[in-house]
């Protein structure tokens, strides 16, 4: 078996023992030991939540003082009593203030997003459809995230990756860029943890995609990781 396979199956035995929904559950898990974003009693949001791995993760560090919102354009089952589903878009105009009212206690502490579009299998697509969608986060943080608060964000590799950290550069003091062991190496995806918001978050660089893109395929471009991450 090869080391990544065997990876792979590690962390969903893993998450099926300890009672996770995802092995997605121990790259939140992992990033929090190293960079510990989630603390007892903090307001977490998670965007993406579906199927739940980060969610349960994230009601567990918050503990029964913490709450958490999960949203998601896909039904979330119920977490445990500190943690809140919404069905919702990302970039709904009513996202933030739904989210908002749902946290119910002001800003968040740390706004999670492990977002990925469905892949269609052309790179370039994939990978502009994805930051946008990061690039979506970023422009409501002021709206959702405490002056101080933290965010990890989920970022396929492409041209358009270094303008999102460049950005996130701006609004955080410190941004890092990780890729936890739970995560498959040959996949595209990293992790950006970013601390110490500023509040204020820069204008986008650009709102034109390419007019074309070109179909060249990437050896992970097709298969997303969450997909085979869910356990139920
Ligand atoms: C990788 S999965 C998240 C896995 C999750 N972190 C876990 O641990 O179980 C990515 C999620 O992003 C969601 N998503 C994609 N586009 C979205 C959007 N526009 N608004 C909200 N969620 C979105 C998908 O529905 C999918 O459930």
């Amino acid at each position: 078996m090869k080391l990544e396979e065997a990876k792979r199956d590690l962390y969903r035995r893993k998450a099926k023992e300890e009672g996770y929904r995802s092995r997605a559950a121990f790259k939140l898990l992992q990033l929090n030991n190293k960079y510990r974003i989630i603390r007892a009693g903090y307001s977490v949001v998670d965007i993406g939540a579906a199927p739940g791995g980060w969610l349960e993760v994230a009601a567990e560090l918050v503990g029964q003082r913490g709450v958490v919102v999960g949203v998601d354009i896909v039904p979330v089952k119920p977490v445990g009593k500190n943690a809140k589903i919404i069905l919702e878009d990302v970039t709904s105009a009513e996202f933030p203030s739904k989210v908002q009212s749902a946290l119910g206690r002001g800003k968040a502490d740390c706004v999670l997003a492990d977002m990925s579009p469905k892949l269609s299998g052309i790179w370039d697509m994939d990978h502009f459809k994805q930051i946008e969608l990061c690039q979506r986060v970023v422009d409501i943080l002021p709206e959702i995230l405490a002056s101080g608060g933290s965010n990890v964000m989920k970022a396929f590799h492409g041209e358009e990756l270094d303008p999102l950290i460049k950005r996130l550069r701006n609004s955080f003091h410190r941004v890092e860029i990780s890729k936890p062991d739970a995560s498959r190496s040959e996949s595209s995806e990293v992790y950006l943890v970013s601390m110490d918001f500023t509040g204020r978050v820069q204008a986008r660089p650009s709102e034109d995609l390419p007019e074309e893109h070109q179909s060249e395929q990437q050896p992970d471009s097709t298969e997303s990781d969450w997909q085979s991450d869910r356990l139920t």
